[in-house]
């Protein structure tokens, strides 16, 4: 079967993008790690995409603090292209897209975000859930669209909030989910089972799977 060529955008840590580069290597989901671009210099994602003898590429992100400038998200693009990416996946980057990346990559940006959209967007989701008080959070994987954590959302995990968790045990909780739902998403891109319609993503059952027999 053919495999995704995925380019993952990150910023720091890269637990998400370990998660995938393992499930990949495994040869359990249809994906490939084209290349890994980062806007920051010595992020530790960098490191993991070069153990895993991926391309890791560094492009500053120009003058803005939030956002990449236009000069900066024309490189990205070209980066992308050059190495073949077929869907962006943002893991842990940190900077809104605008619509250099959007309109070259239509439908095909996806991004993991700790908590269950539509609660709690934006920065720290798992600090937004616990003094909210939530019972349970999660984590979801979601198509971007040009607002903030806005898009058609194509899975989620709950994860419950105990009385005595800190923002740390939390965190972690959800991290657990990320990594297991996000390599999951892109093998079903790659698989080709997933439609948007307008809001909604639809996921069709595998090749060869049966109608559900009757009870
Ligand atoms: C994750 O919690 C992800 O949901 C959020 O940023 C964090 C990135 O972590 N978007 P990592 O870099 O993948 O370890």
């Amino acid at each position: 079967m053919k495999r995704l060529q995925v380019g993952v955008l990150v910023s720091g840590r890269g637990s998400n993008l370990q998660a995938i580069l393992d499930r990949s290597a495994d040869g359990d989901i249809a994906v490939d790690v084209a290349v890994v671009v980062s806007d920051v210099e010595d992020a530790h994602a960098l490191e993991r995409a070069r153990r895993a003898g991926v391309p890791a590429v560094y492009l500053p992100p120009g003058r803005f603090r939030t956002r990449l400038d236009d000069e900066a998200e024309r490189r990205y693009v070209e980066t992308l292209d050059e190495h073949g990416v077929e869907v962006v996946a943002l893991a842990g980057f940190m900077r809104i897209l605008h619509r250099g990346i959007l309109d070259r990559f239509a439908g095909r940006v996806v991004n993991i975000h700790p908590a269950l959209l539509p609660s709690f967007p934006g920065l720290d989701a798992q600090r937004q859930a616990l003094e909210h008080g939530v019972k349970w959070t999660g984590a979801t994987v979601h198509f971007v669209d040009a607002g903030v954590d806005s898009g058609p959302i194509i899975l989620q995990a709950a994860v419950p909030v105990a009385d005595d968790d800190t923002l740390e045990t939390l965190s972690a909780r959800i991290l657990e989910e990320e990594h297991r739902i996000y390599p999951e998403a892109l093998d079903l891109i790659a698989r080709d089972r997933v439609s948007i319609e307008g809001r909604r993503v639809l996921i069709r059952r595998p090749e060869g799977a049966g109608e559900e027999p009757p009870a």
